[in-house]
């Protein structure tokens, strides 16, 4: 029999070291270096030859059957969207975010929709008792005879488990709960959650089964354990909105079977996580009118537009250093906008502080939200409020000038059936948009500069 080796392997990025190190040179933590036993017999494989059917040759590409791999609807449209349409049966996905955000609310009901519309749903938890589980499944109203629980932390047991019950659905509430007896690492060392996630890859390739996995994050908000995980599984989904609000975002930050970048939206009620249709709607609610600094823009999420209200107030420094924040929006994208302003409009801002917002604790990040945030941040300056029923779209340069953004027509569809009366848009955008047969039942005004557009955006402002 082979002898056990043992491996140093850094606990924040999974480098590994056959000696111990003070310093990881993979990603700098210090101190990070933890004596991890390795048994051979594992790394090799067990399973492999489970796994290995007959008839893996190699097949001329366009004879792979399934151009689109067969989706499981999971009924709850929000995650459909984010997964690219369902979950794939023997695809293996991640879930990460902070603790309490809802993971494991979202994942118990996500086992009541599919056992309740397509076949058996196991709920693995090593966090909770059968109990407990129960306790928030009452909540939940789930009690799909199908939904099955299993409080279990031994990867062999699992998988036992898995073998003799043949679910649709494998859902493991955390990864960094769960071992493997053979090694002797601490469950969540990165030995563990490294061989434990490969073996639920095999797991799920084998069978078929769909396996989702929670993963916690690390307080830099990345997924603890090795950043292998990542590479490893087919998808990444972020769950993340602010405790203090009801609202929760499900990003894909990773997806072998759709686009990244669809995003879902919650509400976490007393019931459980409700689905937000209609997340413009949602983010414009408690929109003041009439106020200087608030604008709304429309930004684009995946496929989904998305419009949302950017907020600036802009005071005179009181201490030497002018102060700036920005809270859901780039800090960077923020002191460049405020820079063209300075420079190109001639506001004086170098001795005003700006603090920068995203209502509604949404965050968004794309080009097309720079003429948004530069007319909060002058109609703050100014005093002078936006209109009220204006959209701003447009990608600032630092030259002032407006830059074309993607997707017009999508954007300008949504402020148009949210009741908006304008949109306020880069010129050279609208001309291939009226190009391409766009027309709406709004008004979209073109501007070429910063400058342009804050006398399209603002109220009464003199030139
Ligand atoms: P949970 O799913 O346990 O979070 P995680 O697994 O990410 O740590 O969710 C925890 C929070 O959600 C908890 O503070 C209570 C709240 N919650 C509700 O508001 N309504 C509900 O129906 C449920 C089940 C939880
Ligand atoms: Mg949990």
């Amino acid at each position: 029999m082979a002898r056990a080796r043992t491996v140093f392997f850094c606990q924040h990025c999974g480098q590994e070291s056959p000696k111990w190190l003070g310093r990881c040179p993979g990603c700098g933590e210090w101190n990070s270096f933890v004596e991890e036993k390795v048994a051979p017999a594992v790394t090799a494989g067990i399973g492999d030859r489970k796994a290995r059917t007959p008839g893996e040759r190699p097949i001329p590409l366009n004879e792979v059957e399934g151009a689109d791999a067969p989706r499981l609807p999971t009924g709850l449209t929000e995650l459909d969207r984010v997964l690219g349409g369902g979950l794939v049966p023997g695809s293996l996905a991640l879930v990460g975010g902070d603790p309490g955000i809802g993971k494991s609310t979202l994942l118990l009901q996500l086992s009541q929709a599919i056992a309740e519309r397509v076949g058996t749903a196991l709920y693995v938890s090593g966090e909770e008792s059968a109990r407990q589980i129960r306790l928030r499944g009452d909540r939940l109203g789930a009690a799909a005879p199908r939904l099955l629980v299993l409080a279990e932390t031994d990867l062999q047991a699992i998988e036992e488990q898995v073998d003799a019950v043949k679910p649709t659905l494998v859902v493991v509430d955390s990864i960094q709960t769960i071992y493997h007896p053979d090694l002797t690492s601490a469950p969540g060392s990165v030995g563990q959650v490294r061989e434990c996630a490969a073996r639920l890859l095999r797991l799920a390739k084998a069978t078929g089964t769909a396996v989702v996995l929670v993963g916690h994050v690390t307080k830099e908000s990345a997924i603890a354990g090795p950043r292998i995980l990542e590479h490893l599984v087919d998808a990444v989904l972020y769950f993340e909105g602010d405790r203090h609000q009801s609202y929760r975002i499900l990003r894909a930050v990773k997806n072998r079977f759709g686009s990244t970048n669809e995003l879902g939206l919650f509400e976490m009620r007393e019931q459980g996580l409700v689905e937000v249709p209609n997340a413009s709607q949602a983010f414009l609610a408690e929109r003041p009118t009439g106020v200087a600094g608030s604008v709304v823009v429309a930004s684009l999420e995946g496929t989904r537009p998305i419009l949302v209200e950017v907020q600036a107030l802009v005071t005179p420094t009181v201490f030497g250093m002018a102060r700036r924040t920005a809270t859901g929006i780039d800090y960077n994208r923020v002191l460049l906008l405020l820079a063209v302003l300075e420079k190109r409009c001639g506001l004086a801002l170098g001795s005003q502080d700006a603090y920068l917002k995203v209502a509604g604790g949404a965050r968004v990040d794309e080009p097309a939200l720079d003429l948004g945030v530069a007319v909060a941040l002058a109609s703050s300056f100014r005093e002078v409020p936006t209109d009220p029923r204006t959209v701003v779209i447009g990608e600032v340069g630092l030259a002032g000038e407006v830059r074309s953004v993607g997707q017009l027509d999508r954007r300008i569809a949504e402020a148009s059936r949210l009741g908006f009366a304008r949109c306020v848009v880069p010129r050279g955008s609208v001309e291939a948009w009226r190009r391409a047969g766009g027309r709406a039942d709004l008004e979209v005004v073109g501007v070429a500069t910063v400058e342009e557009g804050l006398q399209a955006a603002l109220q009464g402002l003199q030139p």
